[in-house]
């Protein structure tokens, strides 16, 4: 898949179900090589496994996702799955991020261009 924004209802969007029908137009996916961003997605009917859906498919095609800023119930959606809380540092900037297949080492993390990162120890 293209770098990018891979936009709802595009045909790679298509491909792995993040289509507006199940999605609010504010959600999107961005592409870095092997990495994906889920940012801002939200679900139109919660609770009936469009998300989970999506996920799947995304796991199959990327070795590395990042969901940043995630609500209380993404962040429970995506421990369940593996995802850790992770501490992602881009110049000054500083936010956390549920992370999955991300390997914390300088020389990988600067290649990604996301600054480095750190797992942080969950309550
Ligand atoms: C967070 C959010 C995107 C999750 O999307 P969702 O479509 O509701 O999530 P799903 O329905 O796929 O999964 C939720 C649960 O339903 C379960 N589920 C329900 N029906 C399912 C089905 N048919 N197949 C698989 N799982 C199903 C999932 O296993 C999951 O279980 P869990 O709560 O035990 O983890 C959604 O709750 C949302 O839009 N929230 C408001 C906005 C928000 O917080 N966005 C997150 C930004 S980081």
């Amino acid at each position: 898949m293209e770098n990018g924004i891979l936009k709802l209802d595009s045909k790679e969007g298509k491909k792995l179900g993040f289509t507006s029908n199940k999605f609010y137009p504010h959600s999107y996916l961005w592409i870095k090589g092997d990495t994906i961003f889920i940012s801002f997605i939200a679900s139109k009917k919660e609770g009936k496994g469009y998300f989970i859906r999506l996920l799947k498919k995304i796991e199959k095609v990327f070795s590395k996702i990042i969901v940043p800023t995630p609500t209380n119930r993404m962040t429970k959606i995506l421990r369940k799955r593996g995802f850790v809380l992770t501490n992602l540092h881009n110049g000054d900037d500083c936010f956390k991020a549920m992370t999955k297949g991300l390997v914390v080492q300088n020389d990988e993390i600067q290649e990604n261009g996301i600054g480095f990162l750190e797992t942080v120890d969950l309550p």
